[in-house]
């Protein structure tokens, strides 16, 4: 695939967040749109877990990783496996893949539609280096991959269900995740894991940024 400048990536970014958004309200539910809540479910998965379905805009998410690049703690390689974990519409999972050509980023779902959807918008906009598999995440190692990220998936039961799959990837690994902190700071805890970069909270003009926080998995245990 050709690896699009900065300002080309975004631009494309933009489009396909445009068409992601609408494609958006066939998924929603209307009792889930109440936004921010805790039920703000748009549809279940397979397993005993209700799924939670947002998008990540890639203002944010490249915002995040251009923060922690620049404060020195994460520099993205052509070698690096990547994976998002619940990829939804796919969203993030393009972001990774437009911004930093160079890296393979596999977007694992549970809902069929979903990415049926997600690979309809990566074929019409010819996005190479993106590939969609219909898998629970849970079931898969993890340990091939170099990147992750999560964007809270599901609630029930969360910490138990992610945090043997967490322990189990291997030292080195980079963990983006966007994560309700009452969980996240039960998973994410030393000396297995060590934080690189946590964006800077209150900055008004872009609160959900404050909700990105990136690890490492350290070789502990
Ligand atoms: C909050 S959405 C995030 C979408 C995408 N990562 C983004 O940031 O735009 C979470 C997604 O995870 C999916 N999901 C939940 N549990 C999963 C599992 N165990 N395996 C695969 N996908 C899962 C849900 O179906 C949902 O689409």
């Amino acid at each position: 695939m050709r690896i699009l400048p900065t300002t080309q990536a975004i631009n494309k970014l933009v489009q396909i967040e445009f068409e992601v958004r609408k494609a958006e309200k066939e998924f929603i539910k209307p009792s889930s749109q109440r936004r921010y809540s805790i039920d703000h479910w748009s549809f279940r998965t397979r397993a005993p877990r209700k799924a939670r379905h947002a998008i990540t805009s890639a203002f944010l998410l490249l915002s995040h990783i251009q923060e922690a690049r620049e404060a020195g703690g994460l520099e993205l390689s052509p070698d690096w496996r990547c994976a998002d974990l619940g990829s939804g519409l796919g969203m993030s999972t393009f972001s990774l893949a437009l911004r930093f050509g160079f890296i393979k980023v596999i977007g694992y779902e549970l809902d069929k539609k979903v990415i049926s959807r997600a690979e309809r918008t990566r074929q019409r906009h010819g996005i190479g280096n993106v590939r969609f598999e219909y898998k629970d995440f849970l079931e898969e190692d993890l340990s091939p991959y170099k990147l992750l990220y999560i964007y809270q998936p599901f609630f029930e039961n969360f910490v138990e269900y992610m945090n043997l799959p967490m322990l189990e990837t291997a030292p080195g690994t980079i963990i983006i995740s966007r994560i309700a902190s009452f969980f996240r700071e039960q998973i994410f805890v030393e000396p297995f894991f060590r934080l690189i970069y946590a964006s800077p909270k209150n900055q008004p003009s872009n609160p959900f940024l404050a909700e990105f926080y990136t690890y490492q998995r350290t070789a502990y245990g």
